[in-house]
């Protein structure tokens, strides 16, 4: 049976991210937006450039400005990159209200016509946006999860292997908490070829690259003026469909909704967790330092504010 993976949203980080499924080969997809003709253009432009680059996954583009999603019927994955982007100068949390309102109305059309889908949230902020996407969907803890971790940690490990001047492939970087300012890097279980960071390099310069990390989005964000990041976002989302499609049990850091796990209860929050063809598999628990767990504590409290703030 060929797998369905719906992308909401034909933004750059929506039409990047369903060109890379396409491109892998990994479903059909089904590419929506508000818009009329984009999410069409953009996924008939894909279409042709199957006979190039050999692929037999399909992409299909819909306007949902009627509210009409019956296209995305029966999809084993929805991603949700759909709201509102982050301009210069202003925060993640900032988009809290907007990006709500587009992820409610959006959840609510997923659930009656894909009862069994798996939901990645990109959104931002996107620990509140996974929350809210839970509440609304009414879906089991499982099968809603929010991207960044893998995000956070492709960045790290990006500047690990510039700084160390490596493969990116012997780098494996590890951050944890909220996708948000006070987001934690751990240089304890990142490594080059297996080696912990803190044996590698000097503090300062391991402070700095967890310092670019925790601001990786913003820098993106200063250079292009008009917009946010795509590339990594949209790889990183890939990561999760592909491990979620073929069953790959991968550990991967993702925002999951935790019941006690690391001492947080009732809160969307990135840990590593398990993820193979029933979403989240398993949260995996890893042993902190105090400094590490309180850094956790703090990024987690962040995202109980946004929470709140959303009554949500
Ligand atoms: C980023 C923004 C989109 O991290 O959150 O690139």
């Amino acid at each position: 049976m060929r797998k369905k993976v719906t992308v909401v949203g034909s933004g750059f980080v929506g039409s990047t991210t369903a060109q890379r499924i396409v491109d892998m080969e990994l479903a059909d997809v089904v590419i929506t937006d508000i818009l009329e003709g984009v999410p069409a253009g953009k996924a008939l432009d894909m279409c042709e450039s199957g006979p190039i680059t050999r692929t037999d996954s399909r992409a299909a583009g819909i306007s949902t400005n009627t509210g009409d999603y019956s296209a995305t019927a029966g999809s084993d994955i929805v991603v949700i990159t759909a709201g509102f982007p982050r301009k210069p100068g202003m925060s993640r949390d900032d988009l809290l209200k907007a990006n709500y309102n587009v992820v409610k109305a959006v959840v609510e059309q997923i659930v009656r016509h894909s009862p069994e889908c798996i939901i990645i949230i990109v959104t931002n902020p996107l620990d509140a946006m996974a929350q809210a996407a839970f509440k609304v969907s009414g879906f089991p803890k499982q099968r809603v999860i929010g991207m960044a971790g893998v995000l956070d940690s492709a960045r790290m490990s990006a500047f690990v292997a510039m700084e160390c001047n490596v493969s990116v492939e012997n780098v494996h970087s590890f951050v944890l908490g909220g996708h948000g300012d006070d987001m934690v890097p751990l240089p304890r279980y990142s490594t080059v070829a297996g080696i912990p960071l803190p044996d590698l390099l000097p503090k300062e310069r391991i402070d700095a690259i967890v310092d670019r990390t925790r601001k990786g989005g913003a820098e993106i964000v200063n250079l292009l003026k008009t917009g946010s990041a795509y590339y990594a976002p949209s790889a990183a989302a890939v990561e999760m469909v592909e491990a979620i499609l073929k069953d790959k049990k991968k550990i991967l850091p993702c925002a999951a909704y935790l019941t006690g796990e690391y001492g947080i209860n009732g809160l969307f929050v990135g840990v590593p967790v398990k993820l193979g063809a029933k979403g989240v598999e398993e949260i995996i628990q890893i042993k902190l330092t105090a400094e590490e767990n309180a850094a956790l504590q703090k990024s987690s409290a962040s995202v109980r504010e946004l929470v709140s703030v959303l009554g949500i």
